[in-house]
């Protein structure tokens, strides 16, 4: 969407994830302060999202949505200003339906204006628009609605839609929205989240700054996953240039989850200006390569072992586009250090069970 948002992947902290709708105004406020004291803002994560069950069931008498009482009842423009304050963005979440997805609140068809115009009007940053519900109108009526709505509200709101890939809205989304989901929801265990990175890879060619497709919300840090695998999770979403959106209760993470989320490296990936999204480029039954083009003549490429064996596993030129001759210096994101021998024709590594590598090569003269 051509509002200027999004020029590379939008990163921040969404609610669903971990707290589903036991959300309320001190929860979001104690997550900006966690965002600020860890130093996960200054990383660049800046989005503070609310997902669903923030509003009350009925809109008021002139038909507005109005924030729950019981949980936000400072109401939101407060928490706003409060995010605001702390050089973070707020976000929020609506349905492109009747009701959103839990029914605990209503949805904005019929009245994207007016709810474009209230959440302008209290400082909204982001919005995430949802699919349920939706009377069987095909997502391309609905979605283009709102889309215009907020660009008439006066205030640049990043739009994502949450519309779970079933239209393939990587091939329309693009003038829509600022990201679509390509996946429905993710779990936090290794099978949800790999077929995830699977189902989003397909639509690779469709990423673009201003436009990402989105395999869903991060799952580092919520426990079920081994510290191996949550490295796959954070690496793959990097190196798709997906939404790096945590969900995980940042007020309480552990050092081995902080050491995933901050590694700036692999956040350098992510946030490349060039926004190509890798592609895999070898699949060996359980043995992956993904690479994409970065900037600076430099290629990101992860060897991934989905297998739980351990396996050798080769990574060839001519499997990310270089000249055989072509001399690179690696640097492995993950041990933060750049590699001694320098490699010509191919790279070799051998991998624990579900992990991976993440090389960024360098060719040297
Ligand atoms: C859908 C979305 C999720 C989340 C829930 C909230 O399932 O895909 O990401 O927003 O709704 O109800």
């Amino acid at each position: 969407l051509t509002n200027g948002l999004g020029m590379t992947p939008p990163m921040g902290w969404n609610s669903w994830n971990h707290f589903g709708c036991n959300i309320d105004e001190k929860t979001i406020r104690e997550t900006a302060d966690a965002l600020v004291s860890t130093g996960l803002s200054k990383l660049g994560y800046e989005y503070v999202n609310i997902d669903d069950c923030w509003a009350e069931f009925s809109r008021d008498d002139k038909g507005n949505l109005v924030p729950k009482k019981s949980a936000f009842p400072s109401g939101i423009k407060a928490l706003a200003d409060y995010v605001h304050g702390k050089g973070l963005k707020l976000g929020i979440y609506s349905d492109a339906g009747y009701f959103t997805c839990t029914r605990k609140m209503p949805g904005s068809l019929g009245h994207e204006e007016q709810d474009a115009k209230t959440f302008a009007s209290w400082g909204i940053d982001y919005l995430k628009y949802d699919n349920c519900y939706n009377g069987g109108l095909k997502p391309t009526v609905r979605y283009p609605v709102m889309s215009r709505a907020l660009m008439k509200a006066g205030r640049p709101i990043f739009f994502s839609l949450c519309e779970w890939g079933d239209m393939h809205p990587a091939t329309w989304g693009a003038p829509v929205g600022n990201s679509w989901r390509t996946t429905n929801d993710i779990a936090d265990y290794w099978q949800s989240m790999i077929s995830r990175a699977d189902q989003n890879e397909a639509y690779a060619e469709y990423a673009r700054p201003g436009g990402w497709n989105d395999p869903d919300m991060l799952e580092v840090g919520n426990g079920r996953m081994t510290q191996d695998e949550y490295i796959v999770h954070f690496s793959l979403w990097a190196i798709s240039k997906a939404p790096l959106l945590l969900g995980c209760d940042i007020r309480n993470m552990t050092k081995e989850t902080m050491a995933i989320i901050t590694n700036k490296e692999v956040i350098a990936v992510n946030q490349d200006p060039y926004g190509f999204q890798a592609k895999k480029v070898r699949m060996q039954g359980d043995l992956e390569i993904w690479a994409a083009r970065l900037s600076g003549y430099r290629i990101a490429v992860i060897l991934l072992n989905r297998a739980s064996f351990r396996y050798r596993i080769t990574a060839s030129w001519d499997d990310i586009e270089l000249d055989p001759e072509t001399v690179v210096e690696a640097r492995d994101l993950w041990e933060h250090e750049t590699l001694r021998t320098h490699f010509v024709g191919n790279l070799t590594a051998t991998l624990a069970p579900h992990s991976c590598k993440f090389y960024v090569l360098k060719p040297i003269a």
